[in-house]
């Protein structure tokens, strides 16, 4: 497929302007846009000496690029952000910035408004530090329970994904600041993830990973895409013709820029194969031993094998998304209310915790003089976070780190982070009337002692997670779940609170009264965790990705290239295709430990009058109600269950609705058609079939309460 950069989109002021504006620029002008440079260098020996061409004056940033000031180009300075603005110590000066819940936590919350509000929040504090482009919106979908960046996505559907990575990057953007959606495509695994080659069907991929990215673009026009660090189909994700070239700039038509990931730019033909802007130079020398786009490109282009107008066209890519998103407008600095940005964090914690399982021993009663032992986690100290580049530095700093370490070159930001407030010091004012005992966990009989002499205990099991790691399994470290084994077996109300950013395998599950997955929750982690412990706050996340009971239920029950040294190249076959997650166990038939979309209540909610036409699309109204006595918010879910007599299970759409007693709600959801469609790659259109669409209102997609079909027309559409 032939590219026209300006093929189909709309002639926008900011289009007519790049244009103009790149046809003044000088080849040095042009060059210098299309690279921005790490703040500090990697590995050296100080971590904020700053790169000799970054200026003085200018904040250390994740990537800086000069300005063109005669031209009113400004500069560009980028910080990561999927959690919050960033600071991997580049600047002492910084007070910190408000540290977010991780992006699964927010799909737990199923809730766009509210990361709207986080991303305009980050768009804030960015822009008072003068960041004008943000490395956030990381939507790849959670297709592997060791992937050690879940965290940092929101959830294994691509609706799910595409809609709250979409409200993030709209919050970001209104504030006037570039957001990126990442990693442009199929980073789904970090092990050996420069040398990973991602194999998967393309038409499959269209319905996944890409209907992820596709729906995201189309809601929140990021200024920019950052591509993944690992190959698809044999291509790396920066060089590869098909996803680059004929998806992204073709079909979708898309006219911002395409950024690498940091180090991911081996070769200057990458240029030709789509990408817009070599990022964090000094990560391909560490990498490759070069910086492609510096001589390399220029040279290219004295040769003639860079066109000039391909050089054109990244500039105006680049000079577009300035302009669109307003970062050459910027007026008077925002007011940045540090305390308004609490409250969202404290809410995401909040609607992100989901009550796994409860027999009742929850909520605990505040008025009650219990002995309540609080053991392991250090709950003493607060609560943790994942680590690597989206890791956020808070107002105040950590309660704690702990350094891990591992292999590669992210061993050395592999931490254990902890956030204050403490849960423990949390839980001391939500109870006043009991008593507390702190237990750290060390072992397995300190600890049950601790726990037999106790009316309540809160066990807390932690796992750090973070870029550049897969999980080998899905156990807790460091013997926790022998620690938590014995104190359910040495009291029966034990509860367990888990921050992890993967489910866990839970061997003491059976045992114990009830789990709280409360992922990581950011900077308000350890007040929300209270709250809901105590029934302050009514539990109200769903779970944005199963939880299998065990790896051989998953697509790939051995990981491959799991444990090799770094720098060995290793293939992945994505064999489930777009059958990811919910979808994947709805065809093995396995049942797995909790469902996606799986989350408890202290209320109870009842689904009735399901109502459902067809035609173009699938439209579902029904009625939900709160029939239980406490006020509280529900998620009942649409999916499809069959599709002109294909089993395909698909989640169509969702609400949140918040009720009081008594109280109902009608809830009416459009599907988005290409939910109902295969893509069919050789008409390059989304297809539905004609027939009969069932479809059913659900808690989980397993578990599925109202059920009714209707006819939909064929169609041929989109791209
Ligand atoms: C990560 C990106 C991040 C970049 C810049 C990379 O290691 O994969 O997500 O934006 O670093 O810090």
């Amino acid at each position: 497929m032939e590219v026209n950069p300006d093929a189909g989109r709309v002639d926008s002021a900011a289009d007519r302007r790049a244009r103009e504006t790149e046809e003044q620029m000088t080849d040095d002008e042009r060059f210098s846009l299309v690279i921005s440079v790490l703040g500090a260098v990697p590995g050296s020996a100080a971590a904020s000496t700053r790169d000799p061409r970054i200026p003085e004056d200018v904040m250390m940033s994740a990537g800086y690029t000069p300005g063109v000031p005669r031209l009113g180009i400004p500069a560009i300075q980028s910080s990561d952000a999927s959690m919050g603005v960033t600071n991997p110590g580049y600047r002492p000066q910084d007070k910190g910035a408000t540290a977010f819940p991780s992006l699964i936590a927010l799909g737990s919350s199923f809730n766009p408004q509210l990361v709207r509000e986080g991303g305009g929040a980050i768009g804030r504090e960015a822009r008072d530090r003068g960041f004008n482009v943000q490395l956030a919106g990381g939507c790849n979908l959670a297709r592997d329970p060791r992937n050690g960046r879940n965290f940092e996505y929101y959830s294994e559907d691509p609706y799910l994904s595409a809609v709250l990575a979409a409200a993030q990057v709209q919050g970001i953007q209104r504030q006037g600041v570039i957001s990126t959606l990442k990693h442009y495509s199929l980073n789904c695994n970090e092990t050996n993830r420069h040398w990973l080659d991602a194999i998967i069907d393309p038409d499959a991929h269209r319905e996944s990973d890409l209907l992820t990215f596709q729906i995201a673009i189309e809601r929140s026009q990021p200024g920019a895409i950052m591509s993944g660090y690992n190959k698809i189909n044999g291509e790396y994700a920066g060089g590869n013709q098909h996803l680059l070239n004929e998806v992204l700039k073709g079909a979708w038509d898309y006219p911002g820029y395409v950024m690498s990931d940091w180090g991911a730019t081996p070769q200057w033909q990458f240029a030709l194969k789509g990408l817009d802007q070599e990022s964090g130079l000094q990560a391909d020398t560490l990498l490759w031993g070069r910086q492609p786009f510096t001589d390399e490109l220029r040279e290219a282009h004295a040769r003639g094998e860079l066109p000039a107008d391909r050089l054109s066209d990244m500039v105006r890519r680049i000079l577009r998304s300035l302009f669109a998103v307003g970062v050459d407008r910027w007026g008077p600095a925002p007011d940045v209310d540090m305390a308004q940005h609490q409250r969202i964090a404290l809410e995401g914690a909040r609607q992100g915790i989901v009550l796994l399982k409860n027999n009742g021993v929850l909520p605990i009663p505040p008025d009650r003089p219990l002995k309540i032992a609080v053991i392991g986690g250090y709950a003493q100290l607060g609560v943790i976070s994942g680590t690597g580049s989206g890791a956020v530095a808070p107002v105040g700093g950590f309660a704690g780190v702990i350094k891990i370490g591992g292999a590669g070159v992210m061993g050395k930001h592999r931490n254990l982070f902890l956030f204050p407030p403490s849960p423990l010091e949390e839980l001391a004012k939500a109870l006043p009337h009991a008593h507390i005992d702190f237990d750290p966990g060390y072992t397995p009989a300190e600890a049950a002692l601790t726990a037999k002499r106790s009316d309540v205990v809160i066990a807390f099991g932690i796992r750090v997670e973070g870029e550049g790691f897969d999980n080998a399994d899905l156990s807790l470290p460091w013997g926790q779940d022998a620690v938590i084994d014995a104190v359910a077996s040495a009291n029966p109300n034990t509860m367990v609170v888990l921050e992890t950013g993967n489910p866990v395998s839970m061997p003491w599950r059976d045992k114990v009264a009830a789990i709280l997955q409360a992922w990581y929750p950011g900077q308000a982690g350890g007040q929300a965790i209270a709250e809901v412990l105590t029934g302050a706050v009514n539990p109200s996340g769903r779970l944005p990705v199963t939880f299998p009971e065990g790896l051989e239920q998953t697509p790939r029950p051995e990981l491959p290239g799991l444990g090799t040294p770094w720098g060995t190249a290793v293939t992945i076959e994505y064999n489930e295709g777009a059958e990811v997650g919910y979808r994947w166990f709805t065809k093995t038939g396995a049942t797995p430990m909790y469902a996606f979309g799986h989350g408890l209540s202290y209320t109870v909610f009842k689904y009735s009058d399901l109502k459902v036409t067809g035609g173009d699309t699938v439209t579902a109204a029904f009625t939900v109600t709160n029939t239980g006595d406490r006020p509280g918010a529900d998620i009942p879910q649409l999916y499809l269950t069959e599709a002109a007599g294909d089993q395909r299970r698909r989640l169509l759409g969702f609400e949140r609705v918040h009720l009081q007693p008594g109280e109902s709600h009608r809830v009416t959801l459009n599907a988005e058609p290409r939910l109902l469609a295969r893509f069919d790659g050789t008409a390059g259109k989304w297809r539905i079939a004609a027939g009969t669409y069932k479809v059913a209102v659900g808690r989980s997609a397993n578990s599925l309460d109202l059920t009714a079909e209707t006819a939909l027309t064929s169609a041929l559409f989109g791209a």
